[in-house]
């Protein structure tokens, strides 16, 4: 039986449509999802909509229709993004669907079981643009407006029930201190270790003023807390817990999950909320939760009345006019993952033309043609299949970076570095072709061999180059490997396919236009 690997993105808030942000952690996620896929794991790949929030019902309400009927139109705005986004989700859970609902009752009434949950009385300031309790102290910081939107907190007083957060959180910190791998990037574990140490106060998991969310188990005048009911959506889309319906366990083998991809926003749910409920449930923990970092526009916050705002229908366009490859291929190279970022037109213009056009497209297409005029466009036998003789000197190095730094890097989600380790081999093969000017030495039938070697070499290169890229740009990298001569998919590991020398002398190659045109 193969490894599983189980990758998550949060589930997204429907209360809008999604944009840059969203797409975001989701490609990312798709990344990791079909990296580990080539790798030969065994991969279950989630994401899905978080519908039962109020701020959901207070659009709902805004728009004049019933909540769930809003849901369902946002969703599939979430839905046919991720499809145009070209991502592989394995699953797409919903907060609203039976199987969710029924188990995140099965989980509260666990808690009750466990007497992990109490009755008392909330009296505090709620964020409810980040549906967040916040403490005074945190709230009095900020002028008791949020920490993100800036927007006024609302105060509110209620009957509630609560989960004995501050039993688990000893145990919690010993987890992240044996488990450096737990919270990353390390800012990051820095941030939750020294929040906790101030302090924590137990967490309120209902509200008896709404009338949208799943309701409570015990109490049918209180409905679960939407992050509870969130956070939860993790193990009920794979048919856990058991509760005796048709989904019981139906994808039990991948939990626990390897990954949690998440924003920097969202790090204090999931590092400490979540964690602490599963082990109150005894369940076993996630082994990472990576917070990325946000993104600007053109220098600025994101808002719709600057303009500046990378809409859905924006993302759109930038793929017609690029390809949605390359919007992938941007997000994921432009910023180091897990720091912030700006996206501007500039910025991803000068990324395609130097990187994409001149670097990698413009390798393909003179090896292709090298290949075409001097071998009759099939792929020369080189003087030896291992990598020796003049290629050697120039892209031994880089194809062995390549084979023993990728896989860490995949694995500490460094996607920015692994896209300049594999970009190295395309430059280096560039300057191979430089030094060495096949061009002359085809006026030499002496030097015929001699031209093969080279000549099979870019190729072969080239061949690894896109391999490497396939996670991220599956369709151009597919396109680039066709015109090798590689149509059908590869079913070897990736790090097989990363070995120089597979490409078959005698393949015939067909070169068919540009595959990152040069813009002006
Ligand atoms: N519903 C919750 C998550 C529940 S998970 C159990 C939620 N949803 S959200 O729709 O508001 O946001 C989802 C993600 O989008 C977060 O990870 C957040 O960091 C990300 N982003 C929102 N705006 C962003 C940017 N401007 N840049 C990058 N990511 C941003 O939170």
């Amino acid at each position: 039986m193969s490894e599983t690997f189980y990758i998550t993105t949060p589930i997204y808030y429907v209360n809008d449509a999604p944009h840059i942000g969203h797409s975001y952690t989701t490609i990312a996620a798709d990344v990791l999802a079909r990296y580990h896929r080539l790798q030969g794991r065994d991969v279950f790949f989630l994401t899905g909509t978080d519908e039962n929030a109020s701020k959901v019902a207070a659009a709902a309400a805004e728009r004049g229709v019933e909540p769930q009927q809003h849901c369902d139109e946002f969703c599939a705005h979430f839905r046919s993004l991720w499809q145009e986004l070209n991502i592989s989700n394995d699953d797409f859970i919903r907060t609203t669907e039976p199987r969710h609902t029924r188990r995140v009752q099965s989980i509260v009434q666990q808690l009750l079981d466990r007497d992990q949950i109490y009755l008392g009385k909330y009296e505090g300031w709620y964020d409810p643009g980040q549906e967040e309790f916040v403490t005074e102290l945190a709230a009095r910081e900020h002028d008791y407006t949020s920490a993100i939107s800036g927007r006024p907190l609302v105060r509110y007083a209620e009957p509630s029930y609560f989960f004995k957060l501050t039993a688990w959180t000893d145990r919690l910190l010993g987890h992240i201190q044996a488990h450096p791998e737990f919270i990353q990037p390390t800012s990051r574990r820095n941030e939750v270790v020294s929040k906790v140490t101030a302090g924590v106060e137990d967490l309120c998991i209902s509200r008896s003023s709404l009338d949208w969310g799943v309701v409570m188990p015990n109490d049918p005048g209180h409905r679960v807390y939407v992050w509870i009911d969130a956070l939860s959506n993790y193990l009920t889309a794979l048919g856990l817990p058991e509760i005796g319906d048709e989904h019981d366990g139906e994808s039990a083998k991948y939990w626990p999950a390897d990954v949690h991809l998440i924003g920097k926003d969202i790090l204090w749910f999931h590092t400490v909320y979540w964690p602490c409920m599963l082990m109150a449930l005894q369940v076993e923990l996630p082994r990472t939760v990576f917070a990325h970092g946000w993104w600007t526009s053109e220098g600025k916050k994101m808002s719709k009345s600057l303009g500046n705002f990378i809409s859905r229908e924006v993302i759109a366009e930038i793929c017609r006019d690029y390809s949605r490859d390359v919007f992938r291929y941007f997000l994921l190279r432009e910023v180091p993952f897990g720091q912030d970022g700006d996206f501007s037109r500039q910025a991803l213009k000068t990324r395609y033309n130097t990187e994409l056009a001149n670097d990698l497209g413009n390798l393909l297409s003179r090896s292709l043609k090298m290949i075409g005029l001097y071998f009759d466009a099939a792929v020369p036998s080189p003087q030896a299949r291992a990598l020796e003789g003049e290629p050697a000197k120039f892209l031994a190095e880089p194809v062995e970076r390549i084979a023993a730094e990728t896989p860490a890097l995949m694995a500490g989600c460094r996607f920015s570095e692994y896209l300049r380790v594999v970009l190295e081999l395309a430059a280096a093969t560039n300057r191979c072709i430089d030094a060495t000017g096949p061009f002359r030495l085809a006026k030499d039938p002496a030097q015929r061999e001699r031209l093969g070697t080279i000549l099979y070499g870019c190729a072969e290169a080239v061949r690894i180059v896109l391999s490497c890229l396939e996670p991220f740009m599956p369709e151009k990298a597919a396109a680039g490997l066709a015109q090798l001569g590689l149509s059908g998919r590869d079913a070897e590991p990736l790090r097989e396919r990363v070995k120089w020398g597979r490409l078959v002398p005698g393949t015939a190659v067909a070169a068919s236009g540009p595959l990152f045109p040069r813009r002006q």
